[in-house]
């Protein structure tokens, strides 16, 4: 899929408030600092269009971006960022639960890994939330760019082996890096798929 445009419609914390447009949207979820905003940023080909750091809690809205005049993208505010003080956390985690309970036209979830990680609890109890609320996602590994080919495989692997005990299936999974752009085109390719899918439920 090419990108003809990629801009920024609005942020806010309340998802009734978010734009109105019936139109299929994806959203990218995961722990602080786990790449989604680089992420967002390498799809679109634009180097500031979500906000980034190197320092975790730096999305702390829930972002719009529409692409190509037809999709949202949404960049979320992680989770499991111990900084944050408890009264924020919670005030996050309502409004990052309600985003994936109200909103409607979500058609996908994309679940980021850092692909150096095992399993993590929390991970895996926002995996098991998407579930229980019958929220499509899939589990995308970021920052391959840090690992060797092989020690990538590897990690993956038993990343999944670790999973299916808790899941009977996989969901499809993706392996990218925001630096050198691995998994760029089946990343859109699987997201202009998806778009045609659902096309007759937003007409
Ligand atoms: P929050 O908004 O705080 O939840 O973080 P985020 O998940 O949006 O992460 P962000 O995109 O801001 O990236 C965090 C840090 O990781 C930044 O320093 C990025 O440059 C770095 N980073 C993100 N993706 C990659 C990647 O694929 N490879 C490498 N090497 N670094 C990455
Ligand atoms: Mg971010």
């Amino acid at each position: 899929m090419k990108i003809h445009s990629a801009e920024f419609v609005m942020s806010n914390s309340n998802v009734t408030k978010a734009p109105k447009d019936h139109i299929p949207e994806y959203a990218f979820i995961g722990r602080s600092n786990v790449g989604k905003s680089s992420l967002i940023n390498m799809l679109m080909e634009r180097k500031d269009l979500a906000k980034t750091s190197g320092k975790p809690g730096k999305t702390q809205l829930i972002n719009h971006f529409k692409i190509n005049n037809s999709w949202f993208l949404v960049d979320l505010p992680g989770y499991g960022y111990a900084q944050v003080s408890k009264k924020k956390r919670v005030i996050f985690q309502y409004f990052i639960e309600n985003y994936f309970k109200e909103r409607e036209q979500l058609v996908c979830t994309f679940v980021l890994i850092d692909s150096r990680h095992d399993p993590q609890k929390i991970d895996l109890e926002f995996m098991r939330f998407l579930g229980e609320n019958q929220i499509p996602f899939c589990i995308v590994f970021t920052k391959a760019d840090k690992l060797s080919s092989s020690k990538l495989n590897k990690q993956i692997t038993s990343y999944k082996k670790k999973l299916l005990q808790h899941w009977e299936s996989l969901p499809q999974t993706f392996t990218t890096s925001s630096t050198s752009k691995l998994g760029r085109e089946e990343f859109l390719n699987f997201i202009a798929t998806i778009n045609e899918d659902v096309a007759d439920n937003f007409n």
